[in-house]
């Protein structure tokens, strides 16, 4: 079996992905763009992540194209991606948990102000905020996929107030209005982009969190930054930026009010992941038909 293994990973993200790769499926060949590009006709599936415009092209014997990301919006974005081979997203339970640390990490530090204490550190203010209880927290999770689940679980079981929201059901402006906290986790489609807008923000009562793990340009940034120094929005964690590396210079990076990290949220995890990847691919190769596919037109 020669697959296509591409993405960009460094050398380390590569190593790991081949190791687990390799006990996944010991006689499977996994190439690089280059060696499969030596005999295209050979490769039966593709495993990538995040691979350059143009790659999947060229491989008539594609039977499978299986992201190693759970979000496909940038493969989808790749116009030259082969419209008739089915593309599977990643889904990986131990991505799904490390996702729902981060937002139980975010919440629990909204809730507490601990946020607000490290600011509070920089300017070196010693000044204590109410101890807000969990259950006095109304907490809306964006998207109610693999992630946005696992999150509204976790955070339900730690006492939040947890309400989920999918973008076919109810109205979203009254829940906004009802949510101290809301956590994005949609996938990054037409119908989402820039749903994080000044209309969206307005909505919210004052003074509310943000947490954003799905995709940077879910958000309209100018308007983020207006709410932010209006003190409409309280404070934002932000995971994913319209540019990655969020450029330096960008205001996100000084803004009091704004916690970066790198797109750290979740990652895919290869010990666990590698085995679903191949479990897809061996599905697909025996005429099966995959999990979790894209649907093209939907956008995830
Ligand atoms: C990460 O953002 C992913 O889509 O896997």
């Amino acid at each position: 079996m020669k697959l296509l293994l591409c993405g960009d990973f460094d050398a380390g993200e590569e190593a790991q992905w081949r190791l687990a790769l390799a006990a996944a499926a010991p006689q499977a060949r996994f190439l690089s763009l280059d060696e499969a590009r030596a005999d295209p006709a050979a490769v039966q599936a593709a495993l990538v992540a995040n691979p350059p415009p143009g790659s999947l092209q060229g491989f008539p014997g594609l039977r499978l194209i299986q992201s190693l990301w759970a979000g496909v919006d940038r493969l989808l974005a790749d116009t030259s991606l082969p419209s008739g081979v089915p593309l599977a997203r990643m889904v990986d339970p131990a991505m799904n948990a490390a996702m729902a640390e981060t937002a139980l990490w975010a919440t629990l530090a909204l809730q507490r102000d601990f946020f607000a204490y490290a600011r509070n550190q920089r300017a070196g203010v010693w000044r204590t905020h109410d101890q807000r209880r969990a259950q006095d927290l109304r907490v809306l999770v964006l998207g109610q996929g693999q992630m946005g689940t696992a999150a509204a679980a976790s955070l339900a079981r730690q006492g939040y107030q947890t309400r989920g929201w999918r973008r076919d059901g109810v109205a979203l402006v009254p829940l906004l209005a009802t949510s101290d906290v809301v956590i994005n986790l949609l996938p990054l489609t037409a119908a989402t982009r820039g749903l994080i807008d000044a209309a969206f923000l307005s909505a919210l009562p004052f003074g509310a969190g943000l947490v954003n793990l799905a995709r940077g340009a879910h958000v309209v940034d100018a308007d983020l930054l207006a709410a932010l120094d209006s003190g409409q929005l309280g404070h934002a964690v932000l995971d994913v930026f319209h540019t990655e590396p969020l450029p330096s210079g960008h205001p996100f990076w000084q803004h009091p009010r704004v916690t970066v990290l790198p797109h750290a949220a979740a990652f895919t995890d290869p010990r666990s992941a590698a085995a679903v990847a191949m479990a897809n691919v061996q599905a697909a190769l025996r005429g099966e038909m995959p999990a979790h596919l894209v649907e093209r037109g939907r956008g995830y």
